[in-house]
């Protein structure tokens, strides 16, 4: 099986496209056939050359840390749960995230988005039982693995400086659910950095590898602000 990587040395290098011949099982994953390839001490590009290894970031292999995530075959995907078994295609193409910085090859720099988070004091502080919410939707939204993928697909989001997408989304409904003295101060900047540019486009719902549900979260908080009487404007449309 023939694999492409978009590389890129350094944020200061320009990317350029190397191949590989994988020649290892097909019940592995992404991440298998990564490791595969770079589990040499002389790694050989399809050219017969002499080549580097190829940058990438795991952790836990098992879809619980979000460090894999990268595009395959141009779909935003973790590495380490796209299984080569499920690729139709003849080749394999490895990109990058677009939405963030490259670092390194398949590396990207994705502190966008818990900087959002840090920037607005989007944390739980001092915890209270959380009262007339979903306690399942509570604990889907702490599964956020903060990997990028629902960022990669959304239609808004650009550079993580205004519109912060549905990991900001999903944090502001457990902190708006767990603390209530935070609630108005969480719908300001719900409504600033979410709500006003959000085009519910909702693609970030069908990629979460968690299974999240943004609609439930923007749901909940919708209706927890107005409980509180902060939010008079949150209609959503197509949800
Ligand atoms: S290595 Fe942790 S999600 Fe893939």
């Amino acid at each position: 099986m023939k694999v492409n990587v978009l590389r890129q040395e350094t944020p200061l290098h320009e990317p350029y496209w190397e191949s590989f011949r994988y020649d290892g099982p097909m019940d592995n994953t992404v991440a298998g056939l990564l490791d595969y390839i770079n589990f040499h001490d002389d790694i050989i590009n399809d050219q017969g050359e002499r080549t580097t290894r190829i940058g990438w970031e795991c952790s836990c292999i098992q879809g619980i840390c979000g460090a894999c995530a990268m595009l395959v075959n141009d779909k935003p995907s973790l590495a380490c749960e796209a299984f080569l078994r499920d690729i139709e295609e003849p080749e394999i193409t490895l990109k990058p995230l677009s939405r963030f910085p490259t670092v390194h090859d398949l590396v990207v720099d994705r502190s966008s988005i818990h900087e959002s988070l840090m920037d607005n004091n989007v944390y739980i502080g001092e915890y209270s039982p959380a009262e007339n919410t979903d306690v399942w939707q509570d604990y889907a939204v702490a599964k956020c693995i903060k990997c990028g993928l629902c960022l990669e697909v959304c239609p808004k989001y650009t550079d993580g400086r205004r519109f912060y997408g549905a990991p900001f989304a999903n944090d502001c409904y457990l902190v708006a659910a767990r603390n209530r003295e935070k609630t108005g101060e969480i719908a300001e900047i719900y409504e600033e950095h979410f709500q006003r540019e959000c085009a519910y486009d909702l693609a970030c719902d069908k990629v979460c590898p968690v299974g999240i549900k943004i609609t439930a979260s923007m749901k909940m908080l919708n209706a927890l602000t107005r409980a509180a009487g902060e939010n008079e404007s949150s209609d959503c449309p197509g949800i």
